[in-house]
């Protein structure tokens, strides 16, 4: 397989969020919020984004308070440590507003639990208007709508949903190694088999990618694959 980003609608919807973030209006809020099931493609689709424009991106973790938080962001930006939270702050604003370099927070849904974090992303969002992204799972939208003064500063709202048959069609494209073709009935059966889940398309394209190298086939067919499982236990045969 190779280790590319399949430009799926996922990931283009994401960057177009980005750009709306980049050109919106005089007065218009700069936060982004990218939320979805599990396994769907959400911190792919943010590294290959803040790699092109130069993001900071950290990735919330469930022990983290307001300082740990800030203090990675700090370590991020290659500074040294510093001890007082309103000094880390004072530092991620300068950097972001001189940089224009916006912030990419993964597994936001660790915020949630503490306002007093969620209150100081949104002062570093407020003292640099520049883009702040969060990316978390599924019930982060609802849990983030009750936090009203947050909820009001986002802007672009992007939810990831399952992979469609062209969706699986360009990943293989792009993953599978050169001269290996799927037919569209394989791709669907991946497809339903996965749930459009990306984490597990992935694993079914590299088992499919095995089949067809072990044993020569160009166009790889459904009855070249049978009915085993892409996921999961072998079928006893
Ligand atoms: N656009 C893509 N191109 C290629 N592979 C992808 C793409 N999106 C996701 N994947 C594959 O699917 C796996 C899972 O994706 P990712 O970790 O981005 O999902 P996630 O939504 O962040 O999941 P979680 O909520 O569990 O963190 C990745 O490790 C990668 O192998
Ligand atoms: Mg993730």
């Amino acid at each position: 397989m190779k280790p590319a980003v399949a430009p799926v609608k996922n990931v283009s919807a994401t960057q177009i969020a980005f750009q709306n973030l980049l050109q919106r209006s005089y007065g218009v809020p700069g936060i982004a919020l990218l939320h979805g099931p599990s396994g769907q493609g959400k911190t792919t689709a943010t590294t290959y984004l803040y790699n092109q424009v130069n993001g900071i991106y950290v990735s919330a973790r469930a022990h983290d308070s307001t300082s740990s938080l800030v203090s990675r962001i700090v370590e991020e930006l290659g500074a040294s440590p510093m001890h007082r939270i309103s000094k880390c702050v004072d530092y991620i604003i300068e950097q972001m507003s001189m940089y224009e370099r916006p912030l990419f927070i993964d597994e936001a849904d660790y915020l949630m639990n503490d306002s007093r974090m969620l209150d100081t992303v949104r002062d570093i969002y407020d003292g640099t208007e520049v883009p702040v992204i969060l990316i978390g799972m599924d019930q982060i939208a609802r849990r983030i709508s009750t936090r009203k003064q947050f909820y009001n500063r986002i802007s672009e709202w992007v939810e990831f949903k399952p992979a469609d048959l062209e969706d699986v069609q360009i990943m293989a494209n792009y993953l599978l190694e050169d001269g290996i073709v799927l037919e569209e009935a394989l791709l669907d059966h991946l497809r339903r088999s996965a749930c459009g889940e990306m984490r597990r398309l992935v694993i079914g394209l590299s088992k499919i990618e095995a089949l067809a190298i072990a044993n020569e086939i160009e166009l790889v067919t459904l009855d070249d694959w049978g009915d085993q499982p892409f996921h999961g236990l072998r079928q006893p045969t």
